[in-house]
C-alpha cells in the first residue's frame, strides 16, 4: 500500500496535515506531491515549517508559470501523470476543491489510481465559482469520498454516487485546529503584536474569484472596510492585493490593518481572540465555528451551511449597508452574540484523519 497525497495551496496544506500526520505515525508508505499553485513564501513553505510537514518529495512549480484555470489545470495533470507512472501509488488523496484537486483526482482516475477525496459532498449550488466546479468532477471520479457531514454524504446520494463509496468522517480542519491551538497560544505576544485588543477587534480575510476579480464587489468589500466601527486587521491574500492596485481601490479607515498573509498559527490566535469574523473563505467559516467566534461571511452563498445551522455563522453578502447594519447588530446585542458563540461545533471532534487513513488500510 502506498499512498501519494496531493497538496497545492495554503488550505489543502493545513487540512492535509493532519492525514500526513496519521499517515507518518503508522508507518505507511506515501509521499507528497506538491503543484505548487501557491508559490509565495508565506502561502506555501511557511505552513510546511510551522507544521512541522516533511518537504514535498514531488513539485511541480506550476502556480508562478501557468495563471489560467485551463493552463494551470492542464499542466498540473501533466506533471502529476509523469510522476504516478514513474512511481505509482495504489491510493491519490486530494483535499477540497482547488484545480490542484481538479487535476489530482483525473489524473489519478484516468491512470486507474484509486482516488480519496478529503471533504468530499460540499455544495455552495453556484455553478459560477471554479471551486464548485472542482467538487463536483472530483466527486464524481472518486472511489472513496470523506465527506465531513450528513449533509454532505445527502449532497453525493442525490447526485448518484453509490452510498458504498461514501464514508462520513468529520472535517480534517478540526484536527488541524486542536493540534495547533495549543502551540499557537504559547505566542504570548501575537495580538500586540498586531497592535490589537483581544475582543476588540475584527479579523477580516476576502479572495474569492467572484469577489475580488468582480470590480464592483470588490469596491463594496472596500466600502465595507471603510466604514467599519471597529479596529480590524486584514491579512490580504495575494490576489487581492493585485487586484486592490489594478483597479486602483484604497482602504482609507485607519482602524482598518493591513498586513501580509501570515502563519497558521498566529492567524489561530488572531481568530480565537477576534470579537467577529468578516470573512470569504471556506476553510475559516468554519475554523470560527470551531472557536467559537461569530462569523459573518461576505457571499451570497455557502457550502457550508452546517455553520449556519449551528449559528455561528450569517451569510451576508457584500452591500455595504446590510453588512454594516449586521456588525452593528453583532455589537450591540450582547445575548446575539453569546448565541454565535455557543452555537455547537459542526464537523466532527477532530479524528478525522485518523478515520480516513484507517479506512485506507482497510481496503
Ligand atoms: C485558490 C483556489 C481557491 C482557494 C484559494 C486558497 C482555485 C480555483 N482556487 O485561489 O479555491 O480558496 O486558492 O487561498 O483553485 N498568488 C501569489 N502567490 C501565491 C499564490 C497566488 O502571488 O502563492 C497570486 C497570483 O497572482 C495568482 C493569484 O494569486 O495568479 C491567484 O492564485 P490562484 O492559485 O490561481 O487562485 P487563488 O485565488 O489563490
Ligand atoms: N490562514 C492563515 N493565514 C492567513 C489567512 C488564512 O493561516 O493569513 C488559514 C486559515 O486559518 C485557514 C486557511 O488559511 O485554515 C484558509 O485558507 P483560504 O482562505 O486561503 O482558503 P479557503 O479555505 O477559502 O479555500
Amino acid at each position: 500500500m502506498k499512498v501519494a497525497v496531493v497538496v497545492g495551496t495554503r488550505p489543502e496544506i493545513i487540512k492535509m496535515s493532519p492525514v500526513i500526520r496519521a499517515l507518518s505515525s503508522r508507518d505507511i508508505p506515501y509521499y507528497v506531491l506538491h503543484t505548487g499553485q501557491h508559490y509565495s513564501y508565506n502561502m506555501d513553505r511557511l505552513f510546511f515549517e510551522e507544521l512541522e510537514l516533511p518537504q514535498p518529495d514531488y513539485k511541480l512549480d506550476v502556480g508562478e508559470r501557468f495563471r489560467g484555470h485551463g493552463a494551470q489545470t492542464g499542466e498540473m495533470m501533466k506533471g502529476m501523470e509523469e510522476v504516478f507512472k514513474k512511481d505509482r501509488p495504489d491510493v491519490v488523496l486530494v483535499q477540497g476543491d482547488t484545480n490542484t484537486v481538479l487535476a489530482g483526482a483525473i489524473t489519478a482516475s484516468k491512470l486507474h489510481i484509486k482516488v480519496g477525496h478529503v471533504e468530499a459532498g460540499l455544495r455552495s449550488n453556484d455553478r459560477s465559482m471554479p471551486e464548485e466546479i472542482n467538487r463536483i468532477l472530483a466527486d464524481h471520479v472518486s472511489d472513496y469520498l470523506f465527506a465531513p457531514t450528513q449533509g454532505s454524504r445527502e449532497n453525493l446520494l442525490k447526485e448518484g454516487i453509490p452510498d458504498e463509496r461514501i464514508y462520513i468522517t468529520g472535517n480534517t480542519v478540526v484536527d488541524a485546529v486542536y493540534q495547533n491551538l495549543e502551540i499557537a497560544k504559547k505566542r504570548e505576544d501575537v495580538l500586540e503584536r498586531y497592535g490589537m485588543k483581544e475582543r476588540e477587534y475584527a479579523l477580516i480575510t476576502a479572495h474569492r474569484q467572484e469577489n475580488v476579480d468582480d470590480r464592483e464587489r470588490l469596491e463594496k468589500i472596500v466600502g465595507i472596510l471603510n466604514s467599519l466601527p471597529i479596529p480590524a486587521l486584514f491579512p490580504m491574500h495575494p490576489r487581492t492585493a493585485n487586484r486592490m492596485k489594478e483597479f486602483g481601490l484604497s482602504i482609507d479607515n485607519p482602524l482598518v490593518k493591513v498586513i501580509e498573509p501570515i502563519g497558521y498559527l498566529e492567524f489561530l490566535v488572531l481568530i480565537s481572540k477576534a470579537r467577529l469574523i468578516l470573512t470569504d473563505s471556506g476553510g475559516i467559516q468554519e475554523e470560527s465555528n470551531i472557536l467559537h467566534v461569530p462569523c459573518l461571511t461576505l457571499r451570497d452563498n455557502t457550502e457550508r451551511p452546517e455553520t449556519v445551522e449551528a449559528g455561528s455563522n450569517i451569510i451576508v453578502g457584500v452591500d455595504p449597508e446590510k453588512v454594516i447594519e449586521n456588525i452593528e447588530e453583532i455589537l450591540g446585542n450582547k445575548e446575539k452574540e453569546i448565541k454565535m458563540r455557543s452555537a455547537a461545533i459542526a464537523f466532527g471532534s477532530g479524528d478525522s484523519a485518523k478515520k480516513i487513513v484507517e479506512y485506507i488500510i482497510g481496503r
